[in-house]
């Protein structure tokens, strides 16, 4: 079972349409991360005037926060082609290889989930990056000989929805390591009236604010409750936004006034009911609320760590005092404040 809001991959062809109409071109359209921006601006702002590529870029965050857009948004504030690939697409040396010598001076090349390169295909993106180096092996045994090709000088950018899975030598060859951070609601409204705007959706002040404080802090998720509240105005309503009308929608689609989806509450309802508060092991955790570890641990916890209603211990994940809070349910004998409910 995966959650429709949160699947990194769009859910039907509409969806694919859609969320690629709302994507971001420019830096100035890009709402939110103030720090990225800026850092960007001067950057890439430097790197025109001496006719260079930019440096390379890290961007690291959960899904959702905009990496993918930022990365076209580069290639286009530079005025330069945008490759795209993914660690996983990279299966031998020679998948990079392929796309390294297609690259024109200054292009750009995203690598997403870089985090999942495989370790010889990081070697030969090693010289690539410092040096603009590319050392092919050509033939087999004895004969093999290997040639050295110079590479246009490109932007690598890379994408990780994990920090801490990245080898310190490929960390280290990034010029910018950049944190996508959670957006606050008043930026997440602003992207919900953008995206509004876009797709001709009638919205009402209060009800892009009912939709955005309740998208888990991520532009993603406020763009798909976004559509899922405009086929309920259009089925239930006059097709108008209000701020009833997002609530009644928001509640249909299983989405709670903290914005937590059934994955999120299964998540909390496990820790705090079947395993006693925890701590508990990821894969345990994630088999009983029947998802992957990784979607867990890279979709559901960062949101609910950030949110206070979950840690990570050494010895497992454990439920804070406000998740039982938001269970309706009463936090451990242990936990309780002395006093307060004797
Ligand atoms: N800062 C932003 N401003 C407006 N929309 C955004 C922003 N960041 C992301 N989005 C929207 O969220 C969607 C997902 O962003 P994406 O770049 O694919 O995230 P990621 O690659 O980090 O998973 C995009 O299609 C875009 O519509
Ligand atoms: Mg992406």
């Amino acid at each position: 079972m995966r959650d429709e809001f949160l699947d990194p991959g769009p859910a039907n062809d509409r969806e694919e349409a859609d969320e690629a109409g709302l994507r971001p071109r420019r830096l100035a359209e890009f709402i939110g991360q103030r720090e990225l921006k800026e850092h960007l601006t001067i950057v890439l702002e430097a790197a025109k005037r001496r006719g260079q590529a930019a440096d390379h870029l890290l961007l690291a965050g959960p899904p959702g926060l905009g990496k993918t857009s930022m990365a076209g948004i580069v290639a286009a504030e530079m005025g330069v082609h945008l490759h795209v690939t993914s660690g996983p697409a990279l299966e031998r040396a020679g998948d990079l290889a392929a796309i390294l010598t297609k690259l024109e001076e200054g292009d750009v090349l995203f690598i997403d989930e870089i985090h999942r390169l495989s370790r010889a295909v990081e070697e030969i993106l090693y010289p690539a990056m410092e040096d603009f180096q590319l050392d092919i092996v050509v033939g087999k045994g004895p004969a093999a000989s290997s040639i050295r090709l110079t590479l246009p000088r490109f932007t690598l950018i890379g994408a990780t929805t994990r920090t801490g899975m990245i080898t310190g030598p490929l960390r280290d060859r990034f010029g910018l390591v950049a944190r996508l951070d959670y957006y606050e609601d008043d930026e997440l409204e602003a992207i919900v009236r953008r995206a509004a705007g876009i797709l001709k959706v009638h919205i009402e002040a209060d009800g892009a604010w009912e939709i955005a404080r309740r998208s888990r802090g991520t532009p993603r998720i406020a763009n798909r409750l976004l559509r899922r509240v405009r086929d309920y105005a259009e089925v239930r309503g006059d097709g108008t936004v209000s701020k009833d009308v997002a609530r009644d929608g928001l509640k249909v689609f299983g989405v709670d006034e903290r914005g937590l989806d059934k994955v999120d509450r299964a998540i909390l309802n496990a820790i705090c009911r079947q395993f006693h508060g925890g701590p508990v092991g990821l894969s345990t955790l994630a088999i009983s609320v029947g998802e992957q570890p990784e979607t867990v641990e890279d979709m559901y916890e960062p949101f609910l760590i950030q949110q206070g209603l979950l840690a990570r211990t050494p010895r497992g994940r454990v439920a804070m005092p406000a998740a039982y809070a938001h269970l309706g349910m009463a936090p451990p004998a242990a936990d309780r404040p002395p006093g307060l409910f004797d």
